[in-house]
Parts: structure tokens; C-alpha cells; sequence
């Protein structure tokens, strides 16, 4: 069989017959999963469960030749926008004075290059900031004011992110306050059973993190988010911080993360299942790795059960350089979103390590 024949062969097996072409040059030498990348691409996206629609939004950018960084972010800037979203950008749930404090993070496969802020208020598309960052700076991450400086420098405006409804919510939590906060008391660092009656590790964090193979077979992802609900002013979570709530390898895959982010800044779990992909896993085993390394590092008390498992949840989402995708959660429950090509996205259920019981 000739050149042209093995290159028809592969086109035919193409998502996208039209669009198809091949990988191929520079991927030799790193590892198992670019070595069998060179087949046809197929273009996913993935991402957690709250955008299922906007990943629709992402595959039509994807069909229509779009850069994948460009599909994701239009795919995460539909649920910033959405006030009904209480985990994300406007209407995001406020930190413990009741001031919303975005955080986000790009990164872009084929350069190589991220961005990310952190702590930033008053700019509900933090992940179109990220991509200034990653764009206009010699810098990977601003935090705080800083980084509504640098927005508004770019011309973003400023606005009130608390809706009347998370206002609400929040003022319920602060009048009903009492251990349901982030300080802990002076205490000996090798205790164990400090701040047991805490309820931080099982409170609301949302998020969106969505990852993407475009029709060239380049990689792109991003994470948003407004953190951990009530949180001590300037505290930054995983999803700025490439790595931990993002990774992308262009020639491997790319991963990101929903949940506790303080244990994704302990795992740094993102960057570990890019690493776990490369070495052969495929990105559901690979996610289920970043759920045992987490709960293999937890070791304080009032983060387990008492059979010694994390009481809170981490989920996991991936992709690989084939278009093969996945997800996994400490516990089970999660689903994610996921689009290989169709009109209209799907949810599917993570992987996971413990069964959620009726109460744990
Ligand atoms: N994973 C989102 C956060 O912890 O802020």
C-alpha cells in the first residue's frame, strides 16, 4: 500500500472526513500516547457537568475551523455570563464579606503558553483575562488588583457580580454563621484532629473547566471559577494555578479540575494526569490516579470519615491527544459534558473511588 493510500485509509476513519488531516511531525520520543497519535483527529470537548450546553456551543466553533483555545473560552464565557450559575463569574457566590473574587486560568497547546487571575473583582469573564495575560504580558498569572488594573488597562468594565439571589444566599450563611468558617485556632502543626467541627471541606465550590481537540489536533483548556463559597478574602483555589486546576501537553493531552482546590494545590493533580497520560493511561485511569494520590496526602482529621476517607470531593476531567476523553470523582455522583462532533452534548458519569452512600 502506497503514501496516498494510508492517508485515504485514515481520512475515511476521520470524526470529520472534510477536515481531517495528519499528525505527524515532532511527535516522536514522547511517550506512548503521542507515538499512537498518529492516526486521524478527532476533535472533542469536555467539561464539567454545568456546561453542557456551551460545549455544543465549543464543537460548533471546533467544525468551524476554530483554534480550540478559541472554542473553550467562548464555551466557558456562556455560564460566566449566567447569573443563574452561583460557581462562576456573575452571580458567583461572594467570599465571607460578601464580595465576589473570580479566579482562571488558559493555557494554549500548540505555544505552549498560559495565563491566569487570581482574586479579581468586579470583571465577570476572569478567563478572557487569563487569555490577556497569557497574550499581552510577559507574565503566566496576576492576582487581585493588579489584575483589575491590567483588565480595565484592556478596557473591561466593572461591575457588581453579586446578583440579588447570591447576595441572599450569602447573607443567610452569614447570619447563621457559627464553626462554618476558614479559621482555625492557634494549634500544633502535627495535630491531626484540628478544627474537626469545620464545615469548609464539604461547602459549595463550583466551577467550569473545558478541554478541547480542535480539527488541527491541537490542545487547549481553561478553568473559572468564583472559588469556595465564603472564603477568607483572597484566598485562591486550584483553577488559576496551571498544574493544579489546569494542565495542557499538546503532544499528550490536557486535564482540569472541579472541587476542593486546596487539594489540588497539595497534588497538584492536573499536571500529574497529563503525566499519568503520557505513560499510557487513559484519561479516566489517569483521572482515577489524581483521586487516589488525593486520597492517599489527606491526613488531617477533620478532612476524613471515620473510615478515613476525604469527606469532600474532587472531580477530574481529560483528554488525550486520540480525542479520547474522561472523568473521574472521589465520590461518586458527578457527571460531565461531553461533545465528539454531534449537534448536542451529552452527560456522562465519572469514574470513581468510594460510592456515595446515602449519608457520607
Ligand atoms: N476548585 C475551585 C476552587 O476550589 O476554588
Amino acid at each position: 500500500m502506497d503514501g496516498s493510500m494510508k492517508r485515504r485509509d485514515f481520512i475515511k476513519s476521520a470524526t470529520f472526513a472534510g477536515a481531517a488531516t495528519m499528525l505527524g511531525e515532532g511527535l516522536s520520543g514522547i511517550g506512548q500516547v503521542a507515538a499512537q497519535s498518529k492516526t486521524a483527529i478527532k476533535p472533542v470537548v469536555i467539561s464539567s457537568q454545568n456546561g453542557l450546553k456551551a460545549t455544543a456551543r465549543a464543537m460548533e466553533m471546533i467544525k468551524e475551523g476554530n483554534d480550540a483555545l478559541d472554542a473553550v473560552i467562548a464555551c466557558v464565557n456562556i455560564v460566566e455570563d449566567d447569573p443563574n450559575d452561583m460557581s462562576v463569574g456573575y452571580g458567583g457566590l461572594p467570599n465571607e464579606e460578601g464580595v465576589v473574587e473570580l479566579d482562571s486560568s488558559v493555557m494554549h497547546g500548540p505555544t505552549g503558553r498560559g495565563g491566569a487571575v487570581a482574586a479579581i473583582r468586579n470583571i465577570k469573564n476572569p478567563s478572557k483575562v487569563a487569555r490577556l495575560v497569557m497574550e499581552r504580558t510577559d507574565h503566566v498569572l496576576i492576582v487581585g488588583e493588579g489584575a483589575l488594573r491590567f483588565a480595565k488597562a484592556h478596557g473591561f468594565k466593572e461591575e457588581d457580580l453579586l446578583t440579588k439571589e447570591s447576595r441572599e444566599v450569602w447573607l443567610k450563611w452569614k447570619e447563621t454563621m457559627s464553626t462554618d468558617d476558614d479559621w482555625l485556632p492557634p494549634h500544633d502543626l502535627d495535630s491531626k484532629d484540628i478544627g474537626e467541627g469545620l464545615k469548609s471541606a464539604i461547602r459549595t465550590t463550583g466551577t467550569i473547566n473545558c478541554n478541547a481537540v480542535d480539527l488541527k489536533g491541537n490542545i487547549s483548556g481553561v478553568t473559572t471559577t468564583s472559588g469556595l463559597a465564603w472564603k477568607i478574602p483572597g484566598r485562591v483555589g486550584d483553577s488559576p494555578i496551571l498544574g493544579a486546576g489546569l494542565y495542557v501537553n499538546n503532544e499528550v493531552g490536557a486535564a482540569g479540575s472541579t472541587g476542593r482546590g486546596e487539594a489540588n494545590l497539595l497534588a497538584c493533580s492536573s499536571v500529574m494526569i497529563v503525566e499519568y497520560m503520557s505513560q499510557g493511561k487513559s484519561p479516566e485511569q489517569a483521572c482515577l490516579m489524581a483521586c487516589e494520590r488525593i486520597a492517599r496526602q489527606t491526613k488531617m482529621k477533620r478532612l476524613l470519615d471515620d473510615q478515613g476517607r476525604p469527606k469532600f470531593n474532587v472531580n477530574f476531567y481529560a483528554i488525550n491527544k486520540r480525542g479520547e476523553y474522561g472523568g473521574a470523582a472521589i465520590w461518586s455522583g458527578p457527571r460531565f459534558a461531553v461533545n465528539t462532533g454531534e449537534v448536542e452534548s451529552r452527560l456522562e458519569s465519572c469514574a470513581y473511588l468510594y460510592k456515595r452512600e446515602a449519608r457520607n
